[in-house]
């Protein structure tokens, strides 16, 4: 995309923390005309991406990272001063995971980008939130900013949530649905509507136009962890209804598309299956309910505690179908299955990707694990990290060396590989073909065809 020519007027952008979120939002902003300083703590990281690496898998960003440094409008640094001198607007990026003592977030490394960052402030500078924080956060941040900036800094605070997808993250930045910004005075919300003229250029050459919400801080906040926890709460909605459906006899899948024909349901997110992990909904419906509770609202949310235990029961279904299908005795923690050679293919959160934070694949595949199953793991994209966090499991290098006589393959990531395979391809290499279908994603009939016992969740095989 040729940037625009009114691009020298665009004011200069820092992102600090440079995971999905910055990294993304640093090289899309470049590709729009900014000039753009990416800062993390990481050297390694910093390094890398200075050399056009990537560490993480987001389609199309490598590209767009190694065009804005060949640019020179995009660089990566370990230092503050680098990032205060070089930009006007600087985005709050980092991470907000789940406390390690708790389940709220922790917002450690909120605080030490501000803290690292205010010292080095001078003038006007306009400091915006984009990660997931607790409701409360911005005020937090307006006060670590007067405690921590020189005298002669006048920085002010917005936020402006992101909502970008693993996956779709380059046109989530590219191409928002809805833009919406949360600040006190006009000058705020002018420098933010400077920022995102790039994009409202980008959708009027698409013959789009992106709505722009203006809100107060709190509202701004939640806007975000509210859209994760409606998500999660229809994801583990469907789910719910796939517990009805193996009860009942009902097919999930048939019920979704019956559902998601009715315009104010839609048919998106009631995919059936092992359920939500990823970086984000597990934490986010835990922190909401944390900090709603914090703020004596807690019952209004108290239904996100079922949100989380009904996905938590699907990862426990697989174990149960497995016991079913390789006949063992279920004991009152689950089946035993001590011997049995188990494929499970998949350890992402989500295909496409390779994050394996929180992903139902891996925790099913150490639960079967736990039941004494010889586990042996293969995913197209997520086999290295899934080996440095859960070294204890034994990964294959390809679908057909997983397969290799196991008695059993439970699918857990619907990748495309796993989709497209050919069941009858696969029959002579497996000591049984039991198959367990996590996401719902293969072709009953084709399995069923080239003689295999299949299992999905959410209906009920006829006796
Ligand atoms: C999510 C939100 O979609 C995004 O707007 C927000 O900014 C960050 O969190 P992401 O974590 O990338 O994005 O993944 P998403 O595509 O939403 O999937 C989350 C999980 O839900 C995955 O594990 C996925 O497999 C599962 N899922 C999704 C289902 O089980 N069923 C569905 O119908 C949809």
């Amino acid at each position: 995309m040729p940037p625009d020519h009114s691009v020298h007027d665009r004011p200069g952008l820092s992102f600090l923390g440079t995971g999905y979120l910055g990294t993304t939002y640093a090289a899309c902003y470049a590709e729009l005309g900014h000039r753009v300083i990416g800062l993390d703590v990481d050297t390694a990281k910093v390094a890398a991406l200075n050399a056009g690496t990537v560490p993480f898998h987001e389609p199309g960003l490598t590209e767009l990272v190694r065009r804005g440094l060949a640019s020179g409008r995009l660089e990566f640094t370990t230092d503050p001063a680098v990032a205060a001198a070089g930009a006007d607007v600087h985005f709050l990026c980092v991470g907000t995971p789940q406390r390690p003592d708790g389940t709220g977030a922790d917002l450690d490394q909120v605080a030490a980008a501000v803290r690292t960052l205010a010292p080095h402030l001078h003038g006007r500078a306009l400091v915006v939130g984009k990660s997931t924080v607790p409701v409360g956060t911005a005020e937090w941040i307006e006060r670590l900013l007067r405690k921590h900036a020189p005298d002669d800094a006048d920085p002010e605070v917005a936020w402006c949530p992101e909502f970008l997808q693993e996956g779709h993250a380059v046109d989530d930045v590219l191409r928002p649905d809805r833009i919406v910004v949360g600040a006190r005075g006009d000058w705020a919300r002018e420098t933010l509507a400077r920022v995102h003229d790039g994009v409202h250029e980008l959708a009027a050459r698409e013959g789009r136009e992106i709505p722009v919400l203006e809100t107060d801080f709190a509202t701004a906040e939640l806007v975000k962890t509210a859209a994760n926890a409606f998500l999660a709460t229809k994801i583990s909605f469907i789910n719910a209804m796939a517990e009805l459906c193996e009860a009942s006899g009902a097919d999930v899948a048939a019920l979704a598309r019956a559902l998601g024909h009715d315009s104010r349901i839609g048919p998106e997110f009631l995919r059936a299956g092992v359920g939500f992990g990823g970086g984000c909904l597990p934490k986010d419906i835990r922190a909401l309910q944390a900090r709603a509770h914090q703020l004596g609202a807690g019952a209004a949310v108290r239904f996100l505690h079922e949100v989380d235990l009904i996905n938590q029961r699907r990862r426990e279904r697989v174990l149960q179908l497995a016991g079913e299908l390789l006949d063992r005795t279920a004991g009152p923690a689950g089946p035993e299955l001590a011997g049995s050679r188990i494929a499970v293919l998949g350890a992402t959160f989500k295909p496409d990707s390779d994050d394996v934070r929180d992903a139902p694949a891996l925790a099913v595949a150490r639960m079967l694990h736990g039941a004494g199953a010889l586990v042996r793991v293969y995913d197209p994209l997520g086999r290295e990290n899934a080996r440095r966090s859960h070294p204890e499991l034994a990964y294959a290098e390809s679908l057909e060396a997983a397969c290799a006589d196991a008695d059993l393959l439970c699918v857990l990531t619907e990748w495309a590989e796993f989709r497209t395979a050919d069941p009858a391809a696969l029959a002579p290499l497996v000591s049984g073909r039991l198959v367990i279908d996590g996401r719902n994603c293969l072709d009953r009939q084709a399995w069923h065809a080239a003689g295999w016992t299949y299992r999905g969740l959410g209906w009920k095989e006829a006796a």
